[in-house]
């Protein structure tokens, strides 16, 4: 049974608290507060007693899924588990009580901590200067592509185009255009990377960058990446990568070193920090030397052993956020580096690419691959064999949640038809991913021999298909009499 709303439960009177009578005089409200803001009727609030409180706010916490529960390997998400070690160290007091406005002097373990963090991305990166400022990925593409508009203004002309692969993620073509550049899309070879000819024919000097994500959205490398940014460069073009598929990457390449000038870290997929949500996250940029005048300010700098905000930096795109970001997913990432080492953070990546491509290999009899070569930390599958018994990605990705499983990403990347993007991270078992395996090839069967199971699907869950375009466009968060 789908859990009633708290305030269809309890009854008048009914108390979460019983203490003691008083055995001093009552306060009154008006001796408290000022007038104006005390309310003239009592709120309307739900009257329930501690048990029902408690059963309510517990039933619906189980009704949530979440990494800690089981497999989510929702692909290009990168849903990694966040180790219990990294909110010990954000909890503790001298962190978790800073203030941001307290003055540099009581600040300096904070400001060390900052600014070693930057230095593992710079190092990890291969990049000159980071800002951990922006607060999400999406947040970082539009801080970089404004680092890119003020340098290329500093040139003397901002440029007008922005180039995008056809498989980019949608925040690709919103931050380009937010930025003020017109985004120009360019098709993916059949392979599903990028096409060099097509390239050519676009780059001019009126790009002001090429954005790409590497791996690519189908979790494939981009093999021709120096070729690439030797063309970029060539028309006076600065090129982006968009980091949210770094799992694939640490320590085995840079993006320095691929030729890329700007870079987001989306910290929730690579360093194991809670996924924003909407609430606090965090999607650092790097860029190289000559981009450095340009990032966020303040900046955070060293001279002998004191750690100092850098507001005085003239050619600065100003702020994004206030402070230097979300600090306390900051510290969750940082410990995670620590604890890891560069050996570890390696393994990371190597582990995440193996047991993506042991998903790839168990599946590719069951599902449609575009590409049959080895992938890097995600395996991009499309429904194309199901729908002709009229089951489609979404359906099958439901029916997972019968076998309880998190569903994969589905319809993305937009160039796959009934694409199942599959990340399994690297912190999965064996065990978990044969088991997943195992599910999806049962629900590839029943495909076949009970397509109507799939297609109404879930049938073990508390709701069962909700119209998601409806639920933002009219949200009704709101409960009334
Ligand atoms: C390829 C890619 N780029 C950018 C983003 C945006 O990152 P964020 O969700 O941190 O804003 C995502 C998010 O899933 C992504 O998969």
């Amino acid at each position: 049974m789908p859990e009633k709303l708290i305030f269809e439960k309890g009854a008048p009177g009914r108390r979460a608290y019983s203490l003691p009578d008083l055995d001093v005089p009552e306060a009154k409200l008006q001796d408290l507060l000022p007038r104006e803001i005390i309310a003239d009727r009592p709120l309307s609030l739900p009257e329930v007693s501690e048990i029902e409180l408690i059963r309510h706010f517990t039933n619906l916490s189980r009704l949530n899924y979440g990494v800690d529960l089981g497999f989510y390997p929702l692909g290009s998400c990168t849903m990694k588990y966040n180790p219990k070690v990294n909110e010990e160290a954000a909890k503790t007091p001298g962190l978790m009580n800073a203030h941001p406005l307290q003055p540099e002097g009581l600040s300096q373990g904070a400001l060390r901590l900052l600014y070693e963090l930057e230095a593992f991305l710079k190092e990890i990166g291969g990049v000159a200067r980071v800002s951990l400022q922006p607060v999400a990925g999406a947040h970082g593409e539009l801080t970089g592509l404004l680092v890119i508009r003020a340098y290329h203004e500093a040139h003397g002309n901002p440029r007008h185009k922005v180039i995008i692969p056809d498989s980019a993620h949608g925040t690709n073509p919103a931050s380009a255009a937010l930025a003020g550049y017109e985004p120009i899309v360019i098709k993916s070879t059949k392979e599903g990377l990028v096409d060099v000819e097509e390239l050519k024919k676009v780059l001019d000097t009126d790009c002001a960058a090429l954005m790409l994500t590497n791996p690519n959205t189908l979790g494939l490398f981009e093999k021709d990446i120096l070729e690439i940014s030797r063309l970029a460069h060539d028309a006076g073009v600065l090129l982006y990568m968009d980091g949210a598929n770094l799992n694939a990457l640490l320590g085995i390449v840079r993006p320095g070193d691929m030729g890329f000038d700007v870079v987001h870290f989306n910290l929730h997929k690579t360093f194991s920090t809670p996924h924003g949500g909407g609430g606090p996250g965090a999607g650092p940029i790097g860029v190289t030397e000559k981009l450095a005048p340009f990032i966020p300010v303040p900046t955070i700098e060293k001279e002998g052993d004191r750690y100092s905000l850098d507001h005085n930096r003239p050619h600065s795109i100003g702020s994004v956020h206030g402070f230097y970001g979300n600090f306390g997913i900051l510290v969750r990432a940082y410990a995670y580096i620590r604890r890891l080492g560069a050996k570890g953070l390696r393994e990371v990546s190597e582990n995440a690419v193996l047991n993506a491509n042991y998903i790839k290999k168990r599946l590719r009899d069951h599902y449609y691959i575009l590409n049959n070569v080895p992938c890097m930390h995600e395996c991009v599958f499309s429904a194309k064999y199901q729908k002709t018994k009229g089951v489609h990605a979404w359906d099958i990705t439901k029916r997972l949640q019968d076998y309880g499983f998190h569903p994969p990403t589905v319809n993305f990347p937009l160039i796959i038809d009934e694409a199942i993007m599959i990340e399994p991270t690297e912190t999965e078992s064996r065990e978990t991913l044969d088991a997943f395996c195992d599910a999806m090839i049962a629900i590839a069967k029943e495909a076949e021999t009970d397509p109507d199971l799939v297609k109404n699907a879930p049938h073990t869950r508390v709701v069962r298909r909700l119209d998601e375009a409806m639920a933002v466009k009219k949200p009704n968060l709101r409960w009334q009499k």
